[in-house]
């Protein structure tokens, strides 16, 4: 029997993730569909149950239900606990399992991909909410050197790092919580845009210098072309840009191989996206 899948979330007609996973089976050749799920902001468990009643095997779950999702999985990934939040559900008969499969698909769209050395590197991450929160562990297992975390309200940036510390997930890397006017004079190897500035068509403000000799700028944001973050970095000499949408292709193949047990080829997938 066919095997069902959806991504769930509100909006939603705007995913990609169809499109990605109808592929990634046909490559694999597993059988199984992938449909969207617009559930009603205050519906989100009632949407779940009625898909796992039909006999859904997984979810994806995009905004705003990542961290109902958490609270829905009786049993979660290391990495779910740590973000405390949930992309992807796995349903064993009667037991809901979550994992976060975002962080892992930061890095490896960063790593492998585009090449880059985490370990030993200058990490700023922008941003202190959940899309933030979500890539922090998996970029602490990649060992840099040093991350930043720099948000607006410094407040929320701060109880990140002391979580990170409490839990001892920051051992070795030197873990920092700021302003963005505290990075005056600093410079970073890896800048990575994790706040929504990039929706309302902002940027932060960055002091001069924030990007290192051939620095990645990294907007976690995809489908907005050249947010004004990416145009900022690219006028710095030798700095490189990159948009999410391998990060979202990578999340995607990380979930598929936790349903299925198959890691499918995303290089081929990310540039047919592209050519779009
Ligand atoms: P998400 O799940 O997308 O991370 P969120 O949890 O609401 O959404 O977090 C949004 C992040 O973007 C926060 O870090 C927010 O900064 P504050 O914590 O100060 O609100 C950041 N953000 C949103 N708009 C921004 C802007 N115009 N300039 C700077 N930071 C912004």
């Amino acid at each position: 029997m066919t095997d069902r899948y959806a991504v769930i979330g509100n909006p939603v007609a705007h995913s990609k993730s169809p499109v990605i996973h109808a592929e990634f089976a046909r490559q694999t050749a597993q059988d199984l569909t992938y449909e969207r799920i617009l559930a009603p902001l205050d519906h989100f468990r009632a949407s779940v149950d009625q898909f796992r009643a039909e006999g859904g095997k997984g979810l994806n779950v995009t905004a705003p239900f990542k961290l109902d999702a958490f609270a829905l999985s009786a049993d979660c990934s290391e990495r779910a606990r740590s973000a405390q939040a949930v992309n992807t559900l796995k349903f064993d008969g009667s037991l809901i399992y979550g994992d976060n499969t975002d962080g892992v698909g930061l890095a490896r769209d960063l790593q492998t991909n585009l090449g880059v050395t985490l370990g030993g590197s200058h990490i700023l991450l922008m941003g202190a909410g959940g899309a933030a929160q979500g890539v922090l562990r998996p970029l602490l297992e990649a060992r840099p050197a040093r991350l930043f975390i720099a948000n607006r309200t410094l407040d929320k940036a701060a109880r990140l790092v002391q979580r990170l510390r409490d839990n001892g997930e920051s051992k070795n890397v030197d873990v920092q919580a700021g302003s963005y006017a505290q990075l005056q004079g600093e410079g970073f190897d890896v800048v990575i845009n994790a706040t929504a500035a990039s929706l309302d068509d902002t940027v932060p403000e960055l002091p001069e210098g924030v990007f290192a000799a051939h620095a990645l700028a990294y907007d976690m944001m995809y489908g907005k072309g050249m947010t004004p973050f990416l145009q900022l970095a690219g006028t710095q000499p030798g700095v490189r840009v990159a948009d999410g949408l391998g990060m979202l292709v990578e999340q995607a193949a990380e979930s598929f191989y936790l349903w299925r047990g198959v890691r499918p080829q995303t290089f081929p997938v990310i540039a047919a996206l592209r050519s779009q």
